[in-house]
């Protein structure tokens, strides 16, 4: 079986015809493939000449000519056409079109290859703060980065998720010393004895709220902000009771998250988080080294590195403070020593860094003062993958009601409580299968919201929309899947692994060109990092199956080889929702 984008192969055909033709050498990219359709009269569609038609001086159109009289079709192709100024159709044969879905319908990958040459590829992605409850822009870190390490791993690389928490820094010595004193309220109030870990519990039952507090004592009370400024100094000295006051205050917080994960069904563990915290004993070592190498200097008392390249509008130097002049390092110092540490220790070959887009310029200076240390190479790259805000319907930054920010926790639950409404109508479902589908809709409603948005791009967030049951949709691709699903059932039968697809329809083969096109959407989708590719492929081919089921009798066509070739067309429409569903983080149930 041809495996991957068939443009591919194309293209290479293009490039043979091209050489033979002209004697000249052009890359799969330059024999320009793009899909068409069948009412533009083929299949895809190479632009090839307009490029080669200046190199040689004659037009696009006699370029086309000659390209197509050299064209080897074998038996995958009908003999190319030229159209309009000097496009070459390119159309399947029928037989090999249909003898590749029946490879397709059997076979686990689905077309798709894996990579030659598998990477270890860091992911860090979903990195909310302690002591704080996640907002949305931490939401749509995790649902991105979840996908992009399904994407990857089923690519073949190893993917090693990174959660880099928020857990270092100044405003830590205020909340632990507003949870010390609140510990020692409760224990006042308390007959028995209560460890450390069931108070804390009891002291932050809202993050939020917990912080807030924390931030008035500090504001309005300047001997607790003294104590709170001496505590950032006992913590940072390795106090024994601050130390353990601190980490009680991450554990919970950490409880706080796994409850987020696991409604989302996001698999980040506490194996995978390595907070701020963590590379602070590397911060000293890494000022040093940028000192030896000439790229860090002092600057009104602070250690600057001016990496090159970046200026402000009066053209003088944009700094990245990596030891403030109290002594003190920075995030940027942070995010230094977490990317050496990532190259060297974990041996990565790549770095993803599923952050907002507000941080670009904070990553691209990073970046750059990692290259010119030699922690970033040419086989040891680092990317931002940036997202835009999720805005409310009335266009500004989502927030609740009141005005505060939302809590995802209150977001979710939410989702699946709207899901379990529209839900209410269907009576097949037994009361677990309703609350299982009504997560799998709720939450996947969410996270299909998020990723079929132009990543870069601000969306608005919107239950109407998000929740319809027609457009493009997580609700409309799961029941189109669980109808699919329904057909195959009733049929009683399996599809016998020999079947013969037939295609007596416009719409089979029209169908069938989608399905053989999975392999490309999920190569496009994850060289550009973008879901909504995926999330386009599949609304196009649960369009395409519409078109199919209304045009099509599956259970009682004409004959039974019909009826085996339709069910084939059937069960890999619907294992192609559901793997692209999956590669999304988002659930197919069977029944809904
Ligand atoms: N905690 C950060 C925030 O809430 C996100 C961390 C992103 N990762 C990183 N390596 N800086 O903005």
């Amino acid at each position: 079986m041809l495996r991957g984008d068939l443009a591919n192969e194309l293209a290479r055909r293009i490039a043979d015809a091209a050489k033979e033709a002209f004697s000249l050498d052009i890359t799969l990219q330059q024999a320009v493939i793009r899909p068409s359709t069948p009412d533009r009269g083929a299949d895809y569609q190479s632009n090839a000449a307009f490029g080669l038609a200046k190199k040689i001086g004659i037009s696009p159109r006699e370029t086309a000519t000659r390209i197509t009289e050299h064209f080897h079709t074998g038996d995958m192709l009908d003999p190319p056409e030229v159209s309009g100024a000097g496009f070459v159709n390119l159309t399947l044969q029928d037989t090999w079109l249909a003898h590749h879905i029946e490879a397709l319908a059997t076979d686990k990958r689905l077309g798709t290859p894996e990579v030659p040459t598998p990477q270890r590829i860091i992911v860090d992605y979903s990195g909310p703060n302690v002591a704080k409850e996640m907002h949305v822009g931490h939401l749509r870190s995790t649902i991105i980065g979840d996908s992009l390490t399904r994407l990857l791993r089923f690519q073949g690389h190893e993917v090693v998720p990174q959660n880099h928490l928020g857990d270092w820094g100044t405003p830590f010595g205020m909340l632990i010393e507003h949870l010390s004193e609140k510990a020692r309220e409760t224990s006042k109030g308390e007959t028995g004895n209560s460890t450390p870990t069931h108070s804390t519990q009891s002291n932050i039952a809202d993050l939020n709220v917990f912080y807030q507090e924390a931030r008035q004592k500090f504001d309005a009370d300047p001997e607790f902000a003294d104590r709170a400024r001496t505590r950032v100094l006992a913590l940072q000295s390795g106090d024994q009771k601050t130390q353990s006051l601190w980490k009680d205050l991450v554990a919970e917080s950490e409880r706080h998250f796994q409850e987020v994960y696991d409604l989302l069904h996001v698999d980040l563990t506490p194996e995978n988080a390595r907070g701020e915290s963590f590379y602070n004993q590397y911060l000293p070592g890494i000022v040093a080294e940028l000192e030896e190498k000439n790229l860090a200097v002092m600057s009104e008392g602070a250690v600057c590195v001016f990496p090159d390249g970046f200026t402000n509008g009066d053209n003088t130097p944009v700094p990245l403070i990596i030891r403030k002049s109290d002594g003190g390092y920075t995030y940027d110092t942070t995010d230094l020593g977490a990317l050496r540490f990532r190259a060297q220790k974990l041996a990565a070959s790549q770095i993803f860094y599923v952050v907002g887009t507000p941080q670009r310029l904070h990553f691209k200076m990073v970046f750059a003062t990692a290259q010119q240390a030699g922690w970033l190479t040419e086989n040891m790259r680092a990317e931002h993958i940036g997202f835009g805000s999720v805005l409310g319907e009335d266009g500004k930054i989502l927030r609740t009601r009141a005005g505060g920010s939302v809590k995802l926790m209150d977001l979710l639950r939410e989702a699946i409580d709207r899901a379990t409404v529209i839900l209410a109508e269907r009576s097949e479902l037994n009361a677990q299968e309703r609350q299982d589908v009504a997560h799998a809709v709720g939450i996947g409603a969410v996270k299909y919201a998020d990723l079929c948005n132009d990543r870069e791009k601000d969306y608005v967030f919107s239950w109407k929309r998000m929740l319809a049951m027609e457009g493009n949709t997580a609700v409309y691709l799961q029941y189109a899947n669980a109808r699919i699903k329904s057909v195959v059932r009733k049929s009683n039968s399996k599809v016998p692994a020999d079947t013969s697809i037939v295609f007596a329809h416009p719409a089979e083969r029209n169908l069938a060109i989608k399905l053989s096109r999975f392999p490309a959407a999920i190569e496009a989708t994850t060289t550009g990092r973008e879901p909504h590719k995926l999330c386009n492929y599949l609304y196009e081919t649960a369009t395409a199956f519409s078109g199919f089921y209304e045009n099509c009798p599956v259970l009682h066509p004409e004959n039974e080889e019909l009826r085996a070739s339709r069910l084939m067309l059937c069960a890999l429409t619907s294992n192609i929702i559901e793997k692209g569903l999956d590669l999304l983080g988002i659930e197919a149930p069977a029944r809904l």
